[in-house]
């Protein structure tokens, strides 16, 4: 968990291919839908735009089916789900239907500044997806990916207006989660703050008494 730009995306790459786990990201499911202009992804699209939540019917039924999948049996990590008290409750009830739980919630703590600094220079690979950021971790060649040579563009919603709007969703919907699981004792809280690295040794050595 985290707010937008917290470094979620770029964490729970590492962590799950540490962990050998897949990685579950409701947000990079619903963009892989909108670049193939699937039914979902046109619906989708209209309230990521706007930084808004995607419906909750749409996104619980999309990640039931996504746990579904036999990569999921050994354990999974989840990027940007649950994001409001509702899906929190429909994973619990998921994950019972499963015979499992959740291990532990890994909060990425930063500042809305550095949150705006990173989304407004973030450059995603449109081949392979690779996420880049123009100053703190850019591309050899300006707009070209250095691992598949691919086109980098910029999210629709990182605009500063839709940033900041994202930054009040995340507030208002996501925020009281973080007090859900502080409760139940599953919630880990790291300074997101400094180089990607870092964050990453600090992720994973808090990560340890868990994996
Ligand atoms: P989603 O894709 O989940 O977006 P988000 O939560 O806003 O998070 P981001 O992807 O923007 O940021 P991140 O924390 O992953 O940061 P990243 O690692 O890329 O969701 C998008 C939309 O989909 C939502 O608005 C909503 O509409 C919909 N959606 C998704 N899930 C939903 C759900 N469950 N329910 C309803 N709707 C849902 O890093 C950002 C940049 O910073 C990168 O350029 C990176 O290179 C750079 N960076 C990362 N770490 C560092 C560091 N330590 N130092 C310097 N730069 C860094
Ligand atoms: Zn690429």
């Amino acid at each position: 968990m985290g707010p937008p730009g917290a470094g979620k995306g770029t964490q729970a790459q590492f962590i799950a291919s540490h962990l050998s786990i897949p990685k579950i990201s409701t947000g990079d499911i619903f963009r892989a839908n909108v670049s193939q202009g699937t039914p979902l992804g046109q619906e989708a699209k209209k309230y990521m735009d706007a930084g808004d939540l995607v419906p909750d019917e749409i996104t619980i039924a999309m990640v039931k089916d996504r746990l579904a999948q036999d990569d999921a049996v050994d354990g999974f990590l989840l990027d940007g789900f649950p994001r409001n008290v509702r899906q929190a409750e429909v994973l619990d009830e998921m994950l019972l239907e499963m015979d499992t739980k959740l291990d532990v919630v890994l909060e990425l703590v930063v500042d809305d500044d550095e949150v705006v600094r990173r989304l407004s220079g973030r450059r995603t690979c449109r081949k392979c997806n690779h996420v880049w950021h123009v100053d703190f971790d850019p591309p050899t060649k300006p707009g070209v990916c250095d691992h598949c040579g691919g086109e980098l563009f910029q999210r629709d919603d990182d605009r500063e207006e839709t940033i900041r709007h994202r930054l009040e969703v995340y507030q208002e919907q996501t925020a009281p989660l973080i007090g859900f699981y502080a409760e139940r004792g599953v919630l880990v809280g790291i300074d997101a703050a400094g180089p990607v690295d870092e964050v990453t040794e600090r992720a994973i050595t808090a990560l340890r008494p868990f994996s």
